[in-house]
């Protein structure tokens, strides 16, 4: 089957995201929000990130404005109903995100696969209260959707290899790289990810170095980007958190997966990085002070 429209549910960092690189690949896409001024804030990212691509020499203005056109926002359910495919990026609240399926299972056309774009939850669980678990499948974006080039597409139980190839072909048509994952916790990426941004803040915690020298000895030392703390600052203390209570509270006797005390302190001071200026660094916007 081929994508040709596209429902984005949830317009915050990832939704936003996913809904402009979908509409840069010459897609239709409607977004949907509970509120407009969450539609509000996410479109004011899209319209700076695109300004950016013009600014850059990457897009012209003539395209930075038909890829405007191909995007349209509504707090309506039923709008969703016609897609051929909608990406769920909604709260990470696993019981949020399955009444939300059920409701879209009970509107949208039997023909209309979803997605969860989801980091910590369990994609068969979000297809059984869908009512078409054979057309439910993971697509994991990365922040920021716009640059990273990966998509985890993760197989479920009852995925059907229509939906698979589907939803492979759907992110390689967006210019992203997908790789196949199973309904594992944190699927490929996290599942390493996450255990390494966890060492690094035990590593804070013992004294081990100075946040500065973790960084600079991950980014020269392995070639990473960004170092494991700003990098936590970068994604978000909360995000991560809570990706790492819910694999704790399903094994809790996998030592990897302990939240540690000082990442729990953070998030309670609300030290969440970059969204709120201050997390183990200050930020200005999207840039470490
Ligand atoms: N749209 C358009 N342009 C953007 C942008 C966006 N959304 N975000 C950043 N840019 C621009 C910057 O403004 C900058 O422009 P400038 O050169 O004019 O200042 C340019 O892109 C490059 O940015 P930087 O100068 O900061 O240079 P980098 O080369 O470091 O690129 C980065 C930025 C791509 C974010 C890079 O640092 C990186 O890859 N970092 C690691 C990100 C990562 O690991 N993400 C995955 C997180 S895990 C995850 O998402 C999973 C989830 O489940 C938790």
């Amino acid at each position: 089957m081929t994508v040709r429209k596209v429902g984005v549910a949830g317009c915050g960092l990832m939704g936003s995201g996913i809904a402009q690189v979908a509409a840069a690949s010459g897609l239709t896409v409607v977004v949907r929000e509970v509120e407009s001024r969450f539609l509000e804030s996410g479109f004011g990212r899209i319209d700076a990130s695109l300004a950016k691509f013009v600014e850059k020499g990457r897009l012209s203005a003539g395209e930075k404005d038909a890829i405007r056109g191909r995007l349209s926002a509504t707090t309506e359910m039923a709008a969703l109903a016609d897609c051929d495919l909608v990406v769920e990026a909604i709260v990470e609240d696993l019981e949020t995100k399955k009444a939300f399926f059920r409701e879209l299972g009970s509107l949208a056309s039997a023909r209309t696969i979803f997605a969860s774009n989801t980091s910590s939850f369990p994609i068969g669980e979000m297809a059984n209260s869908s009512g078409r678990p054979d057309r439910f499948v993971g697509l994991h974006f990365f922040n920021p959707v716009p640059l990273m080039k990966l998509v985890e597409v993760v197989r479920a139980e009852k995925t059907s290899e229509e939906t698979l190839a589907t939803a492979r072909a759907f992110a390689e048509s967006l210019g992203k790289a997908p790789v196949l994952a199973r309904d594992t916790p944190g699927f490929l990426v996290n599942r390493l990810l996450v255990p390494y941004l966890l060492e690094a803040i035990r590593m804070l915690e013992r004294g081990d170095a100075t946040r500065e020298d973790l960084d600079l000895a991950m980014k020269f030392g392995c070639g990473h980007p960004m170092g494991p703390i700003e990098l936590l600052d970068y994604v978000g203390l909360d995000t991560t958190l809570s990706i790492v209570e819910g694999w704790h509270r399903r094994f809790p006797e996998e030592k990897l997966f302990e939240p540690p005390a000082l990442l729990r302190e953070m998030v309670g001071k609300k030290l969440l990085g970059r969204k709120t200026g201050r997390g183990f660094y200050e930020w200005e916007g999207d840039r470490k002070k």
